[in-house]
C-alpha cells in the first residue's frame, strides 16, 4: 500500500515519501547561506514558487525548467531522496519544505538563507487538497468534502495544521530571518509585479526582456503544459490521473464552488478563534 503513514512529532506524513530517519535529517540540516528555502503549507502554491525561482535564477531561460522535474530542482528537504539530489547539484540551492517553524527553528537559527513563504486563501487550500487527495495514491482516502474540512480544521490532514503552519512562519520565524512573504492571491493578481518584488528580494534583478519570459512561462496555461511541473511524470499507480489533475484549476475563490453556507461559517469561527493571536491580515475574503 501506498498510502502508509509515517508520523513525526505528532505530525503525520505520507510514509511513501518520508522516513523517520527523512525527518530527522530536515530538522537537523545545515543550512547555508547561498540556499533559498520555499516554504508553504501543501497546495498553497508550492509549484509556482518553484518555476518562478528556477526562471529567475536563470534569468527567464527555460532550459532548465523544461528538462528537469521540479523536485530535482527544488527538493523537498524531508522527502527521502533529498540528500541524493543535493548531492548532485551544483551552484546555490532552491530547497522546498511543508514541514511547520517550530520543526525547523533549530536548523534555521542564526541562518541567513533566504526564506520565501507562500500562503494561500485557506478554504482555496483545503478545497485544492480535498481533489489531491482523491488522486494521490500515497495520500489518504479523503472520504467526503465534509469529512476532509473536519480533518482539515482539526489539523489532523498530513503535515498538520494550516494554521500552526502560518503562525508559525509569519508571526515567530518571520523577523529572525532573512524574510519573504507573499500570498498566492498576489501572484495571482499581479504576477508581474510579484516577480518584481521576487526578483529584488533574490537580488536576481532582470531586464524587460528576462521579466516578460519568467512571466510568461509562470501562468498557468504554461505550467499546465510543461510536464516538468504538471506532475504527469508521475506513474499512474502514484498519481492517478484519471482521478484529477495536478494543475487542476488554478483559481482563487474556487471555494464558493464546494463550500456550503454551514461549512462556511463553521471555517469562518474556526479560523477567527485560530487567528486571534495572529497580527496577519489577509487580502483574501
Ligand atoms: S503541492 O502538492 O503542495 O506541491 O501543491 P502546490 O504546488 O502548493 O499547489 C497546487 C495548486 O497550485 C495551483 N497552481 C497554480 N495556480 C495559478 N497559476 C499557476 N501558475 C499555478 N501553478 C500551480 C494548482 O493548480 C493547484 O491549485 P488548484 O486550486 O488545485 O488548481
Amino acid at each position: 500500500r501506498l498510502d502508509v503513514t509515517e508520523t513525526f512529532h505528532r505530525i503525520s506524513f505520507p510514509g511513501h515519501l518520508h522516513t523517520q530517519e527523512s525527518l530527522s535529517y530536515a530538522t537537523g540540516f545545515q543550512f547555508q547561506d547561498s540556499d533559498t528555502l520555499i516554504v508553504t503549507y501543501p497546495k498553497s502554491g508550492t509549484t509556482w514558487m518553484q518555476e518562478a525561482l528556477t526562471l529567475v535564477f536563470n534569468k527567464g531561460d527555460s532550459t532548465l525548467a523544461h528538462s528537469m522535474p521540479n523536485w530535482a530542482r527544488a527538493p523537498w528537504l524531508e522527502q527521502y531522496y533529498c540528500p541524493e539530489v543535493l548531492r548532485a547539484s551544483r551552484g546555490p540551492r532552491i530547497i522546498t519544505t511543508h514541514l511547520p517553524y517550530h520543526l525547523l527553528a533549530p536548523a534555521l537559527q542564526g541562518s541567513k538563507a533566504k526564506v520565501i513563504y507562500v500562503a494561500r486563501n485557506p478554504k482555496d487550500v483545503a478545497v485544492s487538497y480535498y481533489h489531491f487527495h482523491k488522486m494521490a495514491n500515497f495520500l489518504p482516502e479523503p472520504g467526503s468534502f465534509k469529512e476532509f474540512l473536519s480533518k482539515f480544521l482539526s489539523g489532523t490532514v498530513h503535515y498538520g495544521s494550516w494554521f500552526d503552519h502560518v503562525k508559525g512562519w509569519t508571526s515567530q520565524a518571520r523577523n529572525k530571518l532573512n524574510f519573504f512573504y507573499i500570498t498566492y492571491e498576489e501572484m495571482w493578481q499581479d504576477l508581474r509585479g510579484s516577480l518584481e518584488r521576487l526578483s529584488t528580494f533574490l537580488q536576481c534583478p532582470l531586464v524587460v526582456e528576462e521579466l516578460n519570459s519568467v512571466q510568461q512561462h509562470c501562468t498557468f496555461s504554461a505550467m499546465k503544459e510543461n510536464s516538468m511541473v504538471n506532475y504527469t511524470l508521475i506513474p499512474e499507480e502514484i498519481m492517478d490521473h484519471t482521478k484529477g489533475q495536478f494543475m487542476r484549476k488554478g483559481k482563487i475563490g474556487d471555494w464558493r464552488n464546494t463550500f456550503m453556507e454551514e461549512q462556511n461559517r463553521n471555517f469562518d469561527e474556526v479560523f477567527k478563534a485560530e487567528m486571534q493571536d495572529s497580527q496577519l491580515r489577509f487580502v483574501w475574503e
